[in-house]
């Protein structure tokens, strides 16, 4: 089983990166395959609207000149996919929307690729408005058929500075709950996929 961590931060080695590969040590030890790439910072575009992933059909975005379609590759490969960000003025950084808005409708427009998929959120803030953006990752994942798993709390963990949600000792221990959710919850649907219905 593969699992992919997207990190929508643009700073290495903070809370939404600690908090996901809390997540992703319960996959390791269960023998997942896993992979962490960081978003943030990375001069990804959001979507332009222009529909020519309905056109083209072939799993990929038109606009070639940024980590999207690399991404969204392993995104494809994936039994897994999480989403982390650092929650900005109540709301996902700007490169985990053109994450979410660009895998959203491409999978949509071809055949509803994520369909059957685990998903989930993770979201990092200092005081207030995580809950906003962790609805924000979570609605494309609810319209794309994918499945949530729950925790012990909402997926989000209090920190200001680089890795000061350590401290949020509740967030750190929802993380390793949300990963032994999700394999088991994975061990449970992957045998079934072929029974997915398909809209
Ligand atoms: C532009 C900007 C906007 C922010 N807006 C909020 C906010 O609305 N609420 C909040 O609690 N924290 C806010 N923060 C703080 C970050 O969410 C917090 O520091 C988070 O832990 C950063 O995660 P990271 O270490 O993964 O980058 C903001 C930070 C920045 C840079």
């Amino acid at each position: 089983m593969k699992a992919i961590a997207i990190n929508g931060s643009p700073r290495s080695g903070g809370n939404t990166e600690f908090m996901l590969r809390k997540v992703l040590e319960q996959l390791d030890e269960n023998g997942w395959e896993t992979e962490l790439v960081k978003v943030g910072a990375s001069g990804i575009k959001g979507c332009t609207a222009c529909r020519k992933c309905a056109e083209t059909l072939d799993l990929s975005c038109i606009m070639k000149d940024d980590i999207f379609n690399d991404i969204f590759k392993k995104i494809i490969d994936a039994d897994a996919v999480i989403i982390g960000s650092p929650t900005y003025f109540t709301d996902v950084t700007a490169e985990t929307k053109a994450i979410i808005d660009r895998t959203g409708i491409v999978a949509r427009a071809n055949g509803k690729a994520l369909t059957g998929k685990i998903g989930a959120a993770v979201v990092a803030l200092r005081r207030g408005g995580g809950v906003h953006a962790y609805d924000s990752i979570n609605h494309m994942f609810l319209m794309s058929q994918m499945v949530i798993p729950g925790s012990t709390y909402w997926n989000i963990g209090f920190g200001g500075a680089k890795e000061e949600v350590k401290e949020d000792v509740e967030a750190i221990t929802n993380m390793k709950n949300l990963g032994q959710m999700i394999n088991w919850l994975g061990t449970s649907l992957i045998p079934n996929m072929d029974k997915v219905p398909k809209a």
